[in-house]
């Protein structure tokens, strides 16, 4: 067996949520081109469709489901489908997520503060416990990866946007993480985040209508760029996929260099 047959999704069903745009996208499109049925769901109804389409027309088995990823009876409804459309569910990117309003901590309404949390962080509990529940029952093991940042590490330094909400709820995302490793490692599913930093995706948009804001975070960044999009291909199959056996509970951080310093 080649090395490069670890990374064969064939056979598998994953699902992605916030999959219609930006990096969830990429990843289904990622999990596809590795042989996975994907199902994606967002709130983004006319975009989620054009990404399942998309990812059609590559030959493998997919679906689109309008869910908020904070309401329960919209998560089971969708896992339910997918289970009953597919056959079963094998991977879980939990990726759907908001950036914050960049407001100082004294200033940030209770209200926003609740929304980014539930958002960010309860919501990948929500999905991964019910996800967690379905390949616990079936006793084939599975994959989990949750969607981090560098922001799980460091608070966001382009003052006076230092987004504090939003890395609250990352770095909950890489105890979360830990935590899930943790209880579901006897079931052979393994759970790991991925901690990007700044990419060039629809989330980091209205800050790159800043020049200081885009110059401080190239300065910062010792690859002296963005991410791309499709630079998150390769890392989200080597996490799903038994190339990655022996890891679980790691954050894997890709930010051309920016926490190093
Ligand atoms: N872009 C970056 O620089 C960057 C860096 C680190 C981490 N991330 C994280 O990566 C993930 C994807 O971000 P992106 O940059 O592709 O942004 P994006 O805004 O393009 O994609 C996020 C997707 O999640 C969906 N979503 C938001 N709230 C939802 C909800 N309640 N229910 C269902 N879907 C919902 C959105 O509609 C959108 O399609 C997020 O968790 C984000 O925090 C992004």
């Amino acid at each position: 067996m080649s090395v490069l047959d670890l990374f064969n999704l064939t056979g598998q069903v994953a699902i992605v949520t916030g999959g219609a745009r930006g990096l969830g996208r990429q990843m289904a499109l990622a999990l596809v081109e590795a042989g996975a049925d994907v199902a994606i769901c967002d709130l983004l109804e006319e975009e989620g469709r054009r990404t399942a389409t998309e990812l059609a027309v590559l030959g493998r088995r997919t679906l689109f489901g309008r869910v908020d990823v904070t309401r329960a009876d919209e998560i089971e409804a969708f896992i339910g489908q997918v289970a009953e459309r597919l056959g079963k569910i094998d991977i879980l990117v939990n990726n759907a997520g908001m950036s914050s309003d960049g407001l100082a901590l004294q200033e940030e309404p209770d209200d926003a503060w609740r929304r980014m949390l539930d958002t960010n962080l309860s919501s990948m509990f929500y999905v991964g416990k019910r996800v967690a529940q379905h390949m616990i029952e079936r006793g084939a093991g599975g994959v989990i990866i949750n969607m981090a940042s560098i922001n799980s590490l460091v608070i966001s330094n382009i003052a006076p946007r230092h987004n504090v909400p939003y890395c609250v709820a990352k770095a909950g995302v890489a105890q979360l993480t830990r935590g899930m490793a943790a209880d579901w490692a006897p079931y052979g599913v393994r759970v790991n985040a991925i901690a990007p930093g700044a990419m060039l995706t629809a989330q980091t948009a209205a800050s790159r209508k800043y020049p200081e804001i885009m110059e401080r975070i190239i300065t910062n960044t010792p690859m002296k760029r963005y991410g791309e999009e499709e630079e998150i291909k390769g890392l989200v199959v080597y996490l799903a996929s038994p190339a990655s056996s022996f890891v679980t509970g790691s954050l894997v951080v890709m930010d051309g260099g920016t926490t190093i310093w």
